[in-house]
């Protein structure tokens, strides 16, 4: 945990954001797999993580902004559910540890909250992800599940977004942790890679050594594929050949639930031939100079943009595409190739908050979604403030079923070369990732570096 000072600013900035009302958290559960005792992992929720520090199940917290109150409601656990999982420390102990003066049981929350709501007074909730934290949310409120997703208040997550948004050195911090792991699980997959192999030998690998370094788990499944044209590719069953391509998508948690989230592109054999050399080198540049582009200020989608000209350049050099490269980028020519966002905010979560609402978290009142395909898929557009952490994470894909639907559709004629196209179906998929930190001046890419230069990959990849 961080020092409980840290926590009691965080509710105390909240509180005056909201300004009026309760403000109910509610932490998560366990999730049973098949059966009530057999469970999942348990996660807890990032927003109750941030403002209450508080890693154990079935918690709900609750700051009274008018009475200044704050209050963790819960159970200690029984003698029997010691008997199976060990003691713990009190309740009342753990909530010191972050600065939370109140708790109680948790079957006093219910008449808590009807109070609120009796007195018509603003009750304040997040959008929730999880079905039982909806039905508990229902039968606190006297409303229909269905209904509680209109339940969520904007004021709500506009405050928690504008504070989670920038991240603190300490947070910074936990990112990096993540990333000695995250950095020392990628070279290890580079020299790992080989020819005969299945992917999930590499998977089941970086998973381990991700374990071992003091039980930190990924942040999101694993995406290792030499199908690297679908881009969340979570199947690993493939047997590695001479001359495919792996793309390594893959994070390791800190202990205190940071993310983190790196891209590398492996040659199965060691080699790029000239081909990859070509599309790797453009995603590559364009990954490259889209980080050097960033500073406080720049809008997101303004760095989207440039990445994509440098891909639609690069591939006019090689004869795919052609044309005006502005209109092209402006016209969406580009998402045949580079269908997704370039990047994403990361913390606590690795798409961070975007429970809370992609829209609250990347965009403004004025700067507003694109319909545009492949554009519509950018999380980030807004301007860029010291202290975001951002994906920067370019890609060059040839997906067969879009080249053929796009093709048939005579779609974008003046821009792509479909004949030069076609030639790259089987070639798969690329991409580029790296963690970046926006400061005062500029940028500072996080971790430790992983290798991503050509020379530097091969040079792991055919040890
Ligand atoms: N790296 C996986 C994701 O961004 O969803």
């Amino acid at each position: 945990m961080f020092p409980k000072e840290v926590y009691r600013a965080r509710r105390q900035r909240l509180a005056a954001d909201v300004g009026i009302g309760v403000i109910l958290f509610l932490g998560n559960d366990h999730s049973p797999m098949n059966y009530p005792d057999n469970l999942y992992p348990f996660r807890q929720d990032s927003s109750f993580l941030y403002f209450w520090g508080q890693d154990i199940p079935e918690l709900t917290a609750a700051i009274d902004i008018d009475a200044s109150r704050e209050i963790v409601f819960g159970d200690e656990i029984t003698l029997e559910e010691s008997v199976w999982s060990g003691t713990a420390p009190s309740l009342r102990s753990l909530c010191e540890k972050a600065a939370i003066d109140e708790t109680a049981p948790a079957d006093q929350l219910h008449e808590f909250v009807r109070k609120a709501v009796k007195s018509n007074r603003s009750v304040h909730i997040l959008p929730q992800y999880r079905a039982g934290n909806t039905l508990k949310i229902s039968r606190l409120l006297g409303r229909a599940p269905e209904a509680i997703a209109k339940t969520a208040s904007p004021e709500l997550i506009r405050a928690v977004v504008s504070q989670r948004s920038a991240k603190s050195d300490a947070e910074v911090e936990q990112i990096e942790t993540a990333l000695d792991i995250t950095c020392a699980m990628h070279t290890m997959a580079m020299q790992m890679t080989s020819p005969g192999k299945y992917e999930l030998e590499i998977v089941s690998a970086m998973e381990s050594l991700a374990y071992s370094r003091g039980g930190s788990r990924m942040s999101y499944p694993t995406i290792f594929s030499i199908n690297g044209d679908i881009l969340h590719n979570q199947f690993h069953g493939n047997i590695m050949q001479n001359g495919d391509l792996a793309v390594n998508d893959a994070g390791a948690e800190s202990p205190m639930h940071y993310a983190s989230d790196i891209t590398r592109t492996i040659p199965v054999g060691g080699t790029f031939s000239p081909r990859q050399k070509d599309i790797y080198g453009i995603a590559l540049a364009a990954q490259e100079q889209a980080i050097e582009s960033m500073r406080p200020g720049i809008e997101f989608r303004d760095v989207h943009k440039l990445s994509c000209r440098i891909i639609t350049e690069g591939l006019q050099q090689l004869g795919l595409m052609q044309g005006d490269v502005d209109e092209s980028v402006d016209q969406g020519a580009h998402a045949l190739f580079q269908p997704a966002g370039l990047g994403h905010m990361i913390g606590l979560d690795v798409h961070d908050m975007e429970g809370l609402g992609e829209d609250f978290v990347g965009y403004t009142n004025t700067i507003t979604r694109s319909s545009l395909f492949g554009t519509n898929r950018l999380r980030m557009a807004r301007p860029l403030e010291a202290g975001f952490v951002m994906t920067v994470e370019p890609g060059i894909y040839f997906i067969s079923q879009l080249i053929d639907r796009w093709k048939a559709e005579k779609k974008f004629l003046q821009f792509i070369d479909y004949d030069k196209v076609e030639a790259f179906k089987g070639f798969g998929g690329v991409r580029v990732e790296d963690n970046v930190l926006v400061t005062e001046e500029g940028v500072r890419v996080l971790g430790p570096p992983i290798p991503k230069s050509i020379e530097d990959v091969e040079a792991l990849a055919s040890l």
